[in-house]
């Protein structure tokens, strides 16, 4: 029997209800903010707000396909990479009908699973067996359907590691070979030691059923502009299109993201910068007593609080009363409520989140 109702999910940066000015380390996003060019041609481009935005966003498609060598059809944008998801599952519905099957790598970014149910999928779930939380590629090909979807979130929020582009790879052609449609997320992939390596945006030409993401949101810091694009095998890039909305990214969104993209300096600093700032903030999180920070590929680290015995929802509280706003784990599923989800912020900011932790915690 179908639901009539999907649940909503929880997700970071849910700022607007709280007091202005807190350190937000809920939100996954880059520490150093918009990069000015992005800002710079969003502040010459508000006469286009009069104009409706190019349905087929050509120019953003072709800056896309050239700078990632694939062909201008294989290029998808939408508003932010959540609705790709939803695109997605709605492609797998129309191709297969009500009950397909979805696999789901959990703990993992609560919109696959919201996306599949509204789309009438059969979610399965597989977990990680290993006490660090890394999946094992084997136990997710084996659980791959036949005739379904599957999503993959590489590196995965909340638990903060990649898999190899190897794993990924055996992960896609096995979905393909099954004839199911894969969703490879990767809208942290940019922070990780080896972006280009551990993508395989550039790889959509080779199977017939990947569907690759990204978030501009996350890289470029800009979660309300709505802009995400990702590239998909012409056949599902087509069906994707066909049922988009025509304007669902606004003007705004198109010309914020051409420009980013094109601020190669900004992305190449500003990730050295947050790789550099995870290795010391990871450090000096496990040096308080008690807590167990996961290993992280992303901009954001997973902690156990199990060894403080304090539980997340319980210290999210306290945080907010010291200007301080951190992600609780609760809702993810095969997490529980002594998991904490930080991202890595500026290091000043950083520091201070460590010295409010330590006197919260008394550790
Ligand atoms: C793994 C993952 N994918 C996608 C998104 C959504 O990104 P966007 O803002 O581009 O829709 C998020 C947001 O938290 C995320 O964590």
């Amino acid at each position: 029997m179908c639901r009539m109702f999907v649940r909503r999910v929880r997700h970071g940066g849910d700022v607007w209800d709280k007091p202005d000015g807190l350190i937000d380390f809920s939100a996954n996003t880059n520490p150093l903010g918009p990069p000015r060019s992005l800002l710079e041609a969003l502040k010459s481009s508000l006469d286009f707000v009069t104009r409706y935005p190019d349905p087929e966003h050509r120019r953003l498609r072709e800056a896309l396909s050239e700078a990632n060598g694939l062909r201008f059809d294989e290029i998808l944008v939408g508003c932010g990479s959540t609705e790709l998801i939803y695109l997605a599952a709605q492609v797998v519905w129309r191709l297969r009908g009500s009950g397909f099957r979805v696999l789901i790598a959990e703990p993992t970014f609560g919109e696959y699973e919201v996306a599949a149910a509204r789309f009438m999928g059969r979610p399965s779930y597989v977990f990680p067996r290993r006490d660090d939380l890394r999946f094992e590629v084997d136990d997710i090909i084996k659980g791959i359907p036949r005739n379904g979807l599957v999503f993959l979130c590489n590196p995965n929020n909340p638990t903060a590691q990649s898999f190899n582009a190897r794993g990924v790879e055996e992960v896609v052609s096995e979905s393909c070979r099954l004839n199911s449609v894969v969703v490879v997320d990767e809208s942290f992939v940019e922070f990780t030691a080896d972006p280009e390596g551990n993508s395989v945006l550039k790889q959509v030409e080779g199977y017939d059923n990947l569907i690759v993401l990204r978030s501009p949101a996350k890289l470029f810091a800009v979660p309300g502009l709505r802009v995400g694009y990702g590239a998909a095998s012409i056949r599902i890039a087509h069906l994707i299109r066909s049922l988009k909305q025509p304007w669902s990214v606004g003007v705004m969104g198109e010309v914020g993201l051409l420009a980013a993209l094109a601020d190669t300096e900004y992305i190449r600093s500003s990730t050295l910068y947050v790789r550099r700032e995870r290795e010391v903030f990871a450090e000096r999180l496990a040096g308080l007593h008690g807590l167990r920070v996961y290993p992280s590929d992303a901009n954001f680290l997973l902690v156990s609080t199990r060894g403080v015995g304090v539980g997340g929802r319980s210290l999210k509280r306290r945080l907010v009363s010291r200007g301080v706003l951190i992600r609780e784990c609760s809702d993810f599923r095969g997490l529980d409520n002594h998991h904490i989800r930080l991202a890595v912020r500026r290091g000043e900011e950083n520091d201070y989140l460590v010295k409010v932790l330590g006197e919260v915690l008394g550790v």
